[in-house]
Order: C-alpha cells, then sequence, then structure tokens
C-alpha cells in the first residue's frame, strides 16, 4: 500500500502549526543546542561536517525532505524496500536506506539527531526497549530524538489495533498506540533525558490525539 500511502500523506506537517513548531524547534536543537552549543562532537561527522540526523521509519520521505530544508544533514531509514523506492523518486537528492530501527546499521555516537515520527507506533511493546536502547547508542552526547505518534484513547493503556486491508489492499500490519508517559517513561529508560512532552487533541478528520516528545542523550 506504499504509493496509495504516499499519495494520501506526502507531507503530514503542511498545514499543522503544531508540528511544523516541533519541527524546527528540534532543528534548532540540533544546531545549537538550544543555546547550550552546538551537539557535542556534532561537528566530526562524516566528511568533516555536521554529524548526520537520521529520519527513522521515514516513509514517503516528506518529512525527511522538510528537515532537510530546515537545514539539518538529514537521511532516511525505512524497513520497506517499497516506501524507500518511492522517496528516492520523489526526493533524489536526498539518502534514504533500507533499515529496521530495531538494528540499526549505524556506529555507536554517530548522530546530532533521530526523528521517528508516527513510526514507533509500529514497534511492539516487547521491542520498544531495545529501539530506544538503539536509538541511545546512535546519538552523540547531548543529542536530541523527536517522537510523533498517535496516542491510547485512556492515559492509562495501550490500545492495540490489528488492520488486514487498507486502500484495497490485503495486508497485515500492528499499531500500537500509546500515553505520551509512557514512551517518555521509556526513553528515561534507556538513558534518553525528556526535554519536553507535547500532547493535542484530535483535529478535523483525525481520530486520534498526536503526542510528541523530545529526549536527548545524556552527557
Ligand atoms: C505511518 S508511516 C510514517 C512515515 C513518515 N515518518 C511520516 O510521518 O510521514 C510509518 C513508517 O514506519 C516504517 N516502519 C515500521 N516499522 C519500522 C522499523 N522497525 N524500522 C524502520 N521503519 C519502520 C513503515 O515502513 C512506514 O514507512
Amino acid at each position: 500500500m506504499a504509493r496509495e500511502y504516499t499519495a494520501r500523506f506526502p507531507d503530514w506537517s503542511t498545514d499543522l502549526p503544531l508540528e511544523k513548531a516541533l519541527l524546527t524547534a528540534f532543528a534548532e536543537l540540533v544546531q545549537t543546542g538550544g543555546g547550550a552549543g552546538p551537539v557535542a562532537g556534532g561537528g566530526s561527522g562524516r566528511g568533516g561536517g555536521t554529524a548526520p540526523v537520521a529520519d527513522v521509519g521515514s516513509g514517503p520521505g516528506g518529512l525527511t525532505a522538510r528537515l532537510h530544508a530546515l537545514g539539518l544533514p538529514v537521511f532516511g531509514v525505512d524497513v520497506s524496500p517499497r516506501m524507500v523506492a518511492l522517496a528516492r523518486e520523489a526526493y533524489p537528492g536526498l539518502r534514504f536506506h533500507v533499515g529496521s530501527m530495531t538494528a540499526l546499521d549505524l556506529p555507536p555516537a554517530s548522530l546530532s539527531g533521530l526523528t521517528a515520527l508516527y513510526s514507533t507506533i509500529h514497534v511492539p511493546d516487547e521491542a520498544l526497549p531495545g529501539v530506544f536502547a538503539e536509538f541511545h547508542r546512535v546519538l552523540l552526547p547531548g543529542a536530541p530524538a523527536l517522537l510523533a505518534f498517535q496516542t491510547s484513547s485512556s492515559p492509562d493503556r495501550t490500545d492495540h489495533l490489528h488492520l488486514s486491508e487498507r486502500f484495497g489492499h490485503e495486508i497485515d500490519l500492528d499499531y500500537w498506540f500509546r500515553p505520551v508517559n509512557t514512551i517518555a517513561g521509556l526513553l528515561e529508560e534507556a538513558g534518553l533525558r525528556v526535554w519536553a512532552r507535547v500532547e493535542r487533541e484530535p483535529e478535523g478528520e483525525e481520530t486520534r490525539g498526536r503526542g510528541y516528545v523530545v529526549a536527548r542523550k545524556e552527557g
């Protein structure tokens, strides 16, 4: 369903003021450290420039492109080869790789930032601590991660949804919608200090609220 998904959600942030503000805040954190100075080691990345930023679960790549437009040296990673092919087609100037956030093909402390936008919703509970350990491993000390996700209908539980059909295709896809504090707590357990947690109500056709957490690797 990658092509239909891409046509329907090319860049969800275009008309959403809070999302645009959060992406801008994230970019500023990477670039300036939010007043604390740029991320330590951020100047010694590949090619002698700023260390890269990974957009994990980049899907159609529209958000990766927006982060690039904000001045970040970003590349996309997605577990779906079809999504990666479509993102490359749409944004030939950007790099997209096939890979899973459960085992990132990246050296330790190699990123000046990481985004996971509506992608950790597809990771089951038992795998999430391992994914956040991966985020911690690949980030430079002080580097931020921005997570966006649809939230659960109650702050006390995770909602699970299984879809066997979408856009007329037979699929096998699971979603886990979690409270903001669940995500924030697991990031803290992985050694990432929460910098901001934000929640907003559903808008327009959305049926769920949205959660955003920015967390920084200690150090
Ligand atoms: C709902 S889409 C979001 C795409 C994009 N970040 C956006 O916000 O428009 C979720 C994406 O996460 C990817 N994904 C799911 N599990 C993943 C994993 N373990 N590692 C990397 N990507 C994954 C899917 O292939 C899909 O492209």
